[in-house]
């Protein structure tokens, strides 16, 4: 072989070694990139995957989340309906003693408005202190007060509340507030006083009566000697004493008749009665006694349909009257005296309230004047208002006095209206 023809075959060789090579390169160049690709499709899939249970697992948190949010609604829902429908007052304060939750009863009973929660109890509760103590007792003691009966003098009566204040205590049993739950029991304390007073009056007739009745008969005797003794007959010095006998009396029998009257068992003969007329009535019978001293007797509002004994009512309502007239009187003034009526339709009673322009009744003194015999008048018996309080517990009614506008005094006569 020629030095060319070797030249020619190695430049051959090494033209068919360079193709091998690059052959070679370009089959691992496509190899590469088949993997790559399909690596890529399955790194896709895998996203797909994860993405798909993630929004699975969110999706079915948000559906928790939901039914956590209605279960929570609904339950304060439920918590509000209950606190709203009690018919017991609920206060609730915090630590500091505002007033985190005020139910409907509250405001009711205690005249208050739902724009009071938020403030401070001590504040909000200055009408009704008794309440407000009960309250922070519990707070600084930390402990129950349980079943305690408060009275809050209002200007239409004594309103007569139970009371329970319990601690509010957090999981860990420290204390955060206050709950105060109370009701109204001046409908039952009113039935009690009633009774109590029935059960006295009827005890006292028992008692007296007989000792009365000995005691007028003695009484008549000693009056039927005198009688017989003729002053004109005696010395001068001993005829005034025979009048004195006389006097004195005349004077016990009529206060044993009072009394026997006043202690008889109360004989009520029930029919409807028409307020209306027996208050004209009433009226009419001291109108002379205060228009005599330049007075006047005045008459409004609205009056119902009783069911009672008329001329026990209008005795008590004369009483009333007239102790009216007489106090203005001993006053110095003209007496005028007010007698008006209210119709309370949802406790189904009449309201027959009598003012005076007297010098009215010192509070200490508001409870003494319903007892028998209890008397500030040189003439007086003391069984006049004694008599109204027994003529209206007997119609299952109370009575009670407070201050009248201008100072003179005010007597409540509430009865049941007829039911029919
Ligand atoms: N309207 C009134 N204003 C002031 N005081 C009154 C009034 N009504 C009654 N009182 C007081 O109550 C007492 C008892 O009254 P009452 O039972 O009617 O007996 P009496 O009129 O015989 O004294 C009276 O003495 C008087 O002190
Ligand atoms: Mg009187």
């Amino acid at each position: 072989m020629t030095p060319s023809a070797y030249a020619l075959l190695g430049l051959t060789a090494l033209v068919a070694g360079l193709v091998a090579v690059l052959v070679f390169a370009v089959l691992r160049f496509a190899s590469a990139a088949r993997d790559l690709r399909r690596h890529a499709r399955e790194g896709d899939s895998e996203r797909v995957f994860v993405t798909a249970a993630l929004e699975d697992a969110l999706r079915k948190l948000h559906d928790q989340e939901r039914a956590l949010t209605a279960r929570a609604e609904s339950s304060e829902r439920l918590n509000s309906e209950i606190v709203s429908s009690l018919t017991s007052g609920l206060v609730v304060v915090d630590l500091k003693g505002t007033i985190r939750t005020l139910n409907p009863a509250a405001s009711r009973l205690l005249k208050l408005n739902r724009a009071d929660a938020g403030h401070d109890f001590r504040t909000v509760l200055s009408g009704a202190t008794p309440l407000a103590e009960v309250i922070e007792e519990c707070l600084s003691s930390a402990r129950p007060a349980v079943r305690r009966s408060v009275s809050l003098r209002r200007p239409d009566g004594t309103l007569h509340l139970g009371v329970t204040v319990s601690p509010l205590l957090d999981q860990a049993r420290t204390l955060q507030g206050a709950v105060c739950l109370f009701s109204d029991l001046t409908a039952v304390m009113d039935l009690e006083e009633q009774v109590r007073i029935k059960d006295s009056l009827a005890r006292l007739g028992e008692l007296t009566a007989g000792l009365a009745h000995e005691f007028r008969n003695g009484l008549a005797t000693i009056h039927g000697y005198a009688r017989l003794l003729d002053p004109a007959g005696n010395p001068d010095d001993q005829r005034t004493y025979v009048e004195a006998i006389r006097a004195e009396t005349d004077s016990l029998e009529r206060v044993v008749t009072n009394f026997l009257n006043f202690a008889r068992p109360a004989q009520l003969t029930l029919a409807p009665v028409q307020s209306a007329q027996l208050v004209e009535r009433a009226r009419a019978e001291v109108a002379g006694e205060a228009t005599a001293r330049g007075g006047d007797i005045t008459v409004r509002g609205e009056f119902g349909t009783l069911d009672g004994d008329e001329v026990l009512l209008t005795q008590a309502l004369v009483n009333l009257v007239r102790n009216g007239v007489e106090a203005a009187i001993e006053a110095g003034r003209p007496p005028r005296v007010t007698i008006e009526g209210r119709v309370d339709v949802p406790n189904r009673a009449l309201r027959v309230r009598v003012a005076d322009n007297g010098p009215g009744i010192p509070e200490a003194m508001r409870d003494k004047v319903f007892q028998p015999f209890f008397t500030t008048r040189s003439q007086g018996t003391g069984l006049g208002l004694a008599l109204v309080r027994k003529i209206v517990v007997s119609h299952n009614g109370r009575v009670v006095v407070e201050e009248a506008e201008g100072g003179g005094a005010a007597f409540t006569m509430v009865l049941p209206l007829t039911t029919a």
